[in-house]
């Protein structure tokens, strides 16, 4: 262990980890970042194969998104955004009210959680404030995931994260039977199952005067395990929702800006939801902005006379940050000028083959997985294809295997996953997938 790691585990306490295991494997010395990499103080260059945390949409020191952030810088930093207004929020908020028909309102906050909440708060109430006050009730899927907050968690369907606080959190149903598939070429991607169908929609029918909204990951649930599902659910849950008066929430904090293919995953399915929750790639990655976009119909019932108390009273410090909307602004010009999603989706299946090469060299995974630049599948023993035991941590031991051999893959319990930034050279992608093929082989003997 360095200096520099020595003091850092004296004071520092990491997110989403067991401290205890730095002792044997400290964190990586970064000392810069270019593109695809994050490069080490002794100059090892380790591929970024999960965008540090799905957010690094243009990779690391986009160059253009660095100079606009120091024009910002050399303008303003911050400034509280209740009641005053600046060129740069302005535009963003006009080409971010473009991207789904009929969403013409946006919301700042600082991260991903907090506009998953301000959603669900905005839908209460709302249905308050325009004659359905019983609806305070909230449904989500099995497998979901949309972040750590209170509220958040309880949407959220990861046993893992939220265990030592459920006395605290309020129940919120999961919808199960979600029609699962390995990616756009499965049959059931245009129609799923009537019968599958119609088990949901029982449950809905059963809630449906109490319900506020539902809140799904389009297309593909993240933190539950890279899951993909069909469009069709959506295209299903959206007439019903419509014809039951709920909302729809969609959470594209790991999907939007181009992860799948399309700028929105909501658009596979051709639905607009009711609220679209935005951050990750909405600054590539620059800095700390999250923003839910909302219809005209929703912005309409809290618009009135401030003594009627109908006004949505929430506020972050940070909301707006002047240099991430900088970020934001010139992270949307390049996703356009450089045709990135075109490209994500016309490479998407050549992400897809690097993992299958990755099982077929090794035996070792199963169920392979993919949509635009998500690509996953799930450690197996090779000699019995069954999954390990979770104490074999065989997920932790293949990271710590990548790392050392040059890729930052940080799987999600036993599933490997390639999210790289979106603009990664395809010689970079070969070398991602023969990483990942030696750090499995020396896991799995
Ligand atoms: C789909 C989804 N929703 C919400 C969140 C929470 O975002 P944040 O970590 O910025 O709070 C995440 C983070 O990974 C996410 O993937």
């Amino acid at each position: 262990m360095n200096k520099l790691q020595k003091r850092d585990l004296k004071h520092i306490w990491h997110p989403c980890s067991q401290m205890k295991d730095y002792v044997s494997f400290p964190p990586i010395p970064v000392k810069e970042a270019r593109g695809p990499y994050i490069i080490t103080a002794d100059g090892q260059e380790i591929i970024d194969g999960i965008s540090s945390w799905w957010c690094k949409s243009l990779g690391h020191s986009h160059p253009r998104i660095r100079q606009a952030v120091q024009r910002q810088i050399g303008k303003f930093e911050h400034v509280i955004m209740a009641n005053t207004c600046n060129e740069t929020l302005v535009e963003l908020s006009e080409r971010l009210c473009r991207l789904m028909p009929g969403l013409g309102k946006v919301f700042y906050a600082d991260n991903g959680s907090t506009v998953v909440e301000i959603a669900m708060k905005m839908s209460i109430q709302y249905h308050a404030q325009s004659g359905s006050p019983k609806r305070t009730k909230f449904l989500s899927l099995e497998n979901g995931y949309h972040g750590e907050t209170m509220l958040t968690l309880a949407a959220s369907d990861c046993e893992i994260y939220s265990r030592p606080f459920t006395p605290l959190m309020t129940w919120i149903p999961k919808i199960s039977d979600v029609p699962y598939l390995s990616g756009p070429d499965s049959s059931e991607w245009l129609k799923m199952e009537d019968a599958q169908w119609k088990k949901t929609e029982n449950m809905l029918d059963d809630w449906s005067g109490n319900i506020s909204a539902i809140i799904f990951e389009p297309i593909v649930q993240g933190a539950g395990g890279m899951l993909i599902y069909s469009p069709d659910f959506l295209r299903r849950l959206r007439k019903w929702t419509k014809k039951n008066n709920v909302h729809l929430i969609a959470d594209e904090i790991m999907t939007g800006f181009g992860r799948t293919g399309k700028m929105l995953a909501c658009e596979h399915a051709g639905i607009v939801p009711d609220f679209v929750c935005l951050s990750k790639g909405l600054t590539a990655g620059w800095g700390p902005m999250s923003a839910v976009l909302c219809s005209n119909k929703v912005y309409n019932a809290f618009y009135s006379d401030y003594s009627k108390g109908e006004s949505f009273l929430h506020s972050n410090t940070y909301s707006g940050h002047a240099i991430s909307a900088a970020a934001a602004l010139e992270a949307m010009k390049i996703y356009k000028d450089e045709e990135i999603i075109a490209k994500v989706a016309k490479q998407s299946c050549e992400l897809r083959r690097r993992m299958e090469w990755v099982a077929s060299e090794t035996g070792a995974l199963e169920n392979i997985r993919g949509v635009g630049y998500v690509v996953a599948g799930d450690i197996v023993n090779p000699r019995t294809g069954k999954p390990f035991p979770p104490e074999a941590r065989t997920g932790f031991k293949f990271y710590q295997n990548a790392v050392k051999d040059g890729a930052l893959l940080r799987p999600l319990g036993d599933t490997i996953c390639f999210l790289p930034p979106l603009n990664t050279p395809s010689d970079v992608l070969d070398a991602l997938a023969e990483i990942a093929v030696k750090a499995l082989k020396k896991v799995v003997g």
